[in-house]
């Protein structure tokens, strides 16, 4: 496949949930750190694989979601997984 530079484009990724990929955990770990964390208002997965993560954050968050995959069969799934959000 073009632009896979080696990566395994013959099986579709697993289909998982990834919490710590929550801009609000995030914002949790760094206040745990004691740093104030900045308001995320726009978020973007790279390689999002199935996109279950990116669905779930996008439809029960507070900030704009953007994310790409390499794979067809990915960007189906998320688009199926988001019908009724804003077009991807
Ligand atoms: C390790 S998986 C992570 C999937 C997802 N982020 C998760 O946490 O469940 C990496 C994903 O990146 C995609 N990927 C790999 N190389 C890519 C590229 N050059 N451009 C876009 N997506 C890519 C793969 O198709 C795969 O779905």
């Amino acid at each position: 496949m073009s632009g896979a530079d080696g990566y395994v484009t013959e099986l579709p990724y697993t289909l998982g949930y990834y919490p710590e990929l929550d801009p609000r955990s995030v914002s949790n770990t760094l206040q745990v750190l004691a740093v104030t964390p900045p308001k995320i208002e726009v978020a973007c997965e790279l390689g999002f694989g199935q996109g279950l993560s990116l669905a779930i954050h996008a439809v029960a968050g507070d900030c704009e979601w953007w994310g790409n995959d390499l794979l067809p069969e990915h960007l189906a799934t998320v688009r199926e997984l988001t019908q009724g959000l804003a077009a991807l």
